[in-house]
């Protein structure tokens, strides 16, 4: 398959240049026009435009005007549009112009180019208009690859809850999808043809972050210079996915528990009530139980998020997905980049289906990008990958039972235990001369954890006066 066309059109020259350099080293095939004229001439000269990064407020013309243009030459493109502030006029418009995602300005370009490569991914899911039910189902969860049972779980329950309007609440470790998932309900669910807003609660400033959810009127606090439309007015009749919901400041869980409780909100500044029609996803990677238990977050807030819970499962949890995400993703970045990686031995396989993934699957696609890109093409080996994924097998072989042998007789495993870790808080003390910094690098303590240790068990260097 060709790589992937994408248009930005935008007249700002260093976003256009960022997100160029950005997207074509990622091996898009990018073009960028700074006005809705060069747009239109390029796309007269290019077939198949996939996505176009559209900005609404173009030097030479309105940005919709451009998008129809774009859909009639291809009605199948993508578009996603940037916007100085959003309205509610915009959001009717945009839906209406077949929009799949906004940014209003400023956003963070990282968080750009992620939502890009999912809207590209996502193509597969909005089923074309013609086709049965029977292949709209197939491919609604294309894009969740996995064959474990667990993963397996999540898509089957995602597919029951998609229509209802019930919050959900998706947790799970950094990387295990909970965006991916997110949209994948929002897209397969009666809501799919009207917005999904995404909105990171930790990113954003925890002054603006009302304003950014509900709105605010002109003249509510210094900088309120024009009506603004909060980002659950924009999604209206969509989904609104509140994302790392655990770093939401107490006084808007305050005002959040309201909006579930009444179904509706003021703007900041603003006395008139606005219905909230949206269906509200959320997700965090902390655990807001214990964040409920330790007072950081509100328990009737918690149950009214967690109406429907769904747990992505870290990848270690789920090890028969490793390998079937190593084949897609080499499948992907072949096409992407032109490569031709043809596999995994079977000892990487055995290598990296025993390492631990602390940042699960966006841990594993950075890993293939990056021998994609190295390697080029031939099987990986396990020479091919960085020290860190073969360190840990040999560490845990160390650890294994091979080492330790259980005497017929028993142990008292205290005090087995406290040598085994004297054994090992000595050994990490020699290699670094005693300093107590590089010990607890070595054995990922906390420095303070460690020099307690060393007190409490009275160790001493060899030389140490007494
Ligand atoms: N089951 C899966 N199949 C295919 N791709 C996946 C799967 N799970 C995650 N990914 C990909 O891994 C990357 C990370 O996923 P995503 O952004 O949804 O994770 P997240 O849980 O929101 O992470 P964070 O907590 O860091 O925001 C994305 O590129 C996503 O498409
Ligand atoms: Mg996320």
């Amino acid at each position: 398959m060709p790589s992937r066309k994408i248009l930005i059109v935008d007249d700002e020259s260093a976003l256009r240049t960022n997100l160029f350099r950005i997207l074509d080293r990622k091996g898009f095939q990018v073009i960028t026009a700074n006005c809705k004229k060069e747009a239109e001439i390029f796309c007269q000269a290019q077939q198949g435009i996939d996505l176009a990064l559209v900005d609404l407020n173009l030097p030479d013309g309105n940005g919709y005007d451009l998008i129809n243009y774009l859909k009639t030459l291809s009605p199948s493109t993508k578009v996603m549009i940037i916007t100085g502030f959003g309205t509610i006029d915009t959001a009717v418009k945009a839906t209406k112009a077949g929009v799949l995602d906004y940014l209003t300005k400023p956003f963070d370009i990282e968080q750009l180019v992620a939502n890009i490569e999912l809207n590209l991914k996502l193509e597969n899911q909005i089923a074309p208009l013609d086709a049965n039910n029977s292949q709209k189902t197939r491919y609604k969860f294309d894009s969740i690859i996995g064959e474990s049972p667990q993963i397996k779980n999540v898509i089957r329950f995602i597919e029951t809850v998609a229509d209802s309007d019930s919050t959900i609440l998706i947790s799970g470790e950094s990387g295990t999808g909970k965006e991916l998932v997110a949209k994948a309900i929002h897209y397969s669910s009666n809501r799919k043809n009207n917005p999904f807003v995404p909105v990171n609660c930790g990113a954003i400033p925890r002054e603006l972050l009302e304003s950014e959810l509900f709105g605010h009127v002109k003249g509510a606090f210094t900088g309120a210079v024009a009506n603004r439309v909060g980002r659950f007015e924009l999604a209206s009749n969509g989904t609104i996915f509140l994302d790392e919901i655990g770093d939401m400041n107490p006084m808007l869980q305050v005002k959040l528990l309201r909006v579930l409780q009444e179904r509706n909100f003021e703007p900041v500044g603003s006395t008139k009530t606005i219905d909230a029609k949206s269906r509200v996803i959320t997700a965090t990677n902390i655990n807001l139980e214990e964040a409920v238990e330790r007072g950081e977050f509100r328990e009737d807030l918690f149950y009214r998020l967690n109406v429907i819970p769904i747990h992505l499962p870290a990848l270690r949890e789920r090890k028969s997905d490793i390998s079937v995400l190593l084949n897609h993703c080499v499948e992907r970045f072949n096409k992407s980049k032109g490569k031709n990686i043809t596999g995994f031995t079977d000892e990487v396989i055995n290598t990296l289906t025993e390492y631990s993934w602390p940042g699960n699957v966006r841990e594993l696609e950075n890993l293939v990008e990056r021998i994609a890109i190295l390697k080029g093409n031939g099987q990986v080996e396990v020479s091919d990958l960085p020290e860190k994924y073969t360190s840990q097998k040999a560490n845990l072989s160390e650890k294994s039972s091979e080492n330790i042998m259980l005497p017929d007789s028993g142990v008292d495993f205290n005090t087995a235990v406290d040598s085994y870790e004297n054994a090992l808080i000595i050994q990490a003390l020699e290699k670094t001369g005693w300093n107590r910094n590089q010990a607890a690098t070595l054995l990922r303590l906390n420095r303070t954890t460690l020099v307690e240790k060393i007190k409490k068990k009275g160790l001493r260097p060899p030389d140490a006066e007494m």
